[in-house]
């Protein structure tokens, strides 16, 4: 169904420099319902739907409120089960993230509840937080695997998060991560990895059940040749690559999957000026996830090398049961311009057309002809509201393609 939005204060998100925010005062926005047809001033609006024969089946006055692009999370572990507020509540009494998972918490004691669930259950649960995302104004979400960790574990996971996102109004991209050795194939990790390149990796590409591959690189995780054996096997099975790179420690992953045409690495607390580099020459997006930043109490990734090299950012949730658990973006947003010291423009850039860049998505993160028609009006005039009133939620109203 077409419909006109009109007396909006538009912001694409496409404009040019020096308004990268693209926004336009009295603006309207023409969509077919699947995709967006027409962009301008409001004074324009009726002339474009003459010049396109189009009568707008509906028109909408949003009153002189924000309207942006859907946001795009593009890091995510929204399928798991159980929760682990006993470690939070630890680490709220100074204990560390990496003590708690030597001593067998952290990913390793999401493993049970998640081997445990039914799909049904799984799929409940997955459901239950895209639905809190999409309240929050998110209408693309990436969901990785990796709280199974076997083979045949892990191909559940993906096609109970296919099912999940066949069934919320929202679109999900599927990744599928490697994130630990798990502890019972700590004595013969070699086999477990020769299991996720000749097995793991060929079946999800076969049965097209992700599009990227992820793999967590660091300190109690896997290591940078480790890491370079999955990334060259999903590469070479036509996978995109990413990777958590220096969250704890730098092992020079960021040059690693630069090298491998990677579309995001993420986290980044620990790079060089070398890895940074890396970065640039590639294009590839550097994903900030400043929830697990602060609440492990890690030094901020640093944000003004990796601008003034030129690597785009990105900013994302990294919903998670252990570091990060949150569903919202405009909380991100806060944490970003805070904490991280990234300008508003880069945080909304970051949850929209750079997210959705790392993705591999043209289509998203933009208000202009072609892209889909998800948006996102808000209970705000100006960009900085959203950040700025952390914690609340100004989200008006969610719009997603039909
Ligand atoms: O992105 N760093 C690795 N993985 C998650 C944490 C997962 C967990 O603690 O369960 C992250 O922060
Ligand atoms: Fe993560």
């Amino acid at each position: 169904m077409t419909a006109l939005y009109l007396r909006a204060r538009v912001m694409t998100c496409n404009g040019p420099a020096p308004d990268p925010l693209g926004l336009v005062d009295d603006g309207a926005v023409l969509t077919d319902g699947a995709q967006v047809v027409w962009v301008g001033a409001a004074a324009d609006a009726d002339a474009a739907c003459r010049a396109l024969d189009v009568v707008p089946a509906e028109r909408v006055d949003l009153g002189g409120r924000l309207v942006t692009p859907g946001l795009v999370d593009c890091h995510t572990h929204a399928i798991f089960a159980g929760d682990r507020a006993a470690e939070f509540a630890m680490r709220a009494r100074g204990e560390g993230y990496l003590e708690i998972a030597r001593a067998g918490g952290g990913i390793a004691a999401t493993l049970g509840p998640t081997r445990g669930a039914s799909d049904a259950t799984l799929e409940r649960l997955t459901v239950d937080r895209l639905m809190a995302a999409r309240a929050t104004g998110t209408t693309t979400i990436e969901v990785k695997s990796g709280y199974d960790l076997t083979v045949a574990g892990e191909l559940r996971l993906l096609r109970v998060i296919a099912r999940a996102g066949a069934h919320a109004p929202l679109a999900v991209v599927p990744t599928l991560l490697c994130h630990v050795v798990p502890p019972e194939r700590r004595a013969d990790r070699d086999d477990y990895l020769h299991e996720l390149v000749t097995a793991l990796v060929p079946a999800v590409a076969a049965d097209r059940l992700a599009t990227s591959v992820d793999v967590y690189c660091d300190d109690g995780a896997f290591t940078r040749d480790e890491t370079a054996r999955i990334l060259v096997a999903a590469r070479d099975h036509g996978l995109a690559v990413r990777a958590h790179v220096g969250q704890f420690t730098d092992q020079g992953a960021a040059e690693l999957a630069a090298g491998l045409g990677a579309r995001s690495v993420d986290h980044l607390e620990q790079v060089s000026a070398a890895g940074i580099a890396a970065l640039a020459a590639a294009g590839t997006v550097a994903v900030m996830l400043p929830g697990a930043c602060v609440q492990l109490r890690l030094p901020p990734p640093p944000v003004a090398a990796l601008r003034a090299a030129g690597v785009p950012l990105a900013v994302a949730t990294d919903l998670n049961p252990g570091s990060s658990y949150t569903t919202s973006l405009p909380l991100q947003m806060w944490l970003a311009t805070t904490h991280l010291a990234m300008t508003v423009e880069e945080a909304w850039l970051g949850v929209t057309r750079i997210a959705a860049r790392a993705l591999g998505l043209a289509d998203r993160g933009v208000l202009a002809p072609g892209a889909r028609a998800d948006l996102v009006v808000w209970n705000a005039e100006h960009p900085a509201a959203v950040p700025y009133q952390y914690g609340a939620s100004l989200v008006e109203r969610v719009i997603t393609a039909a």
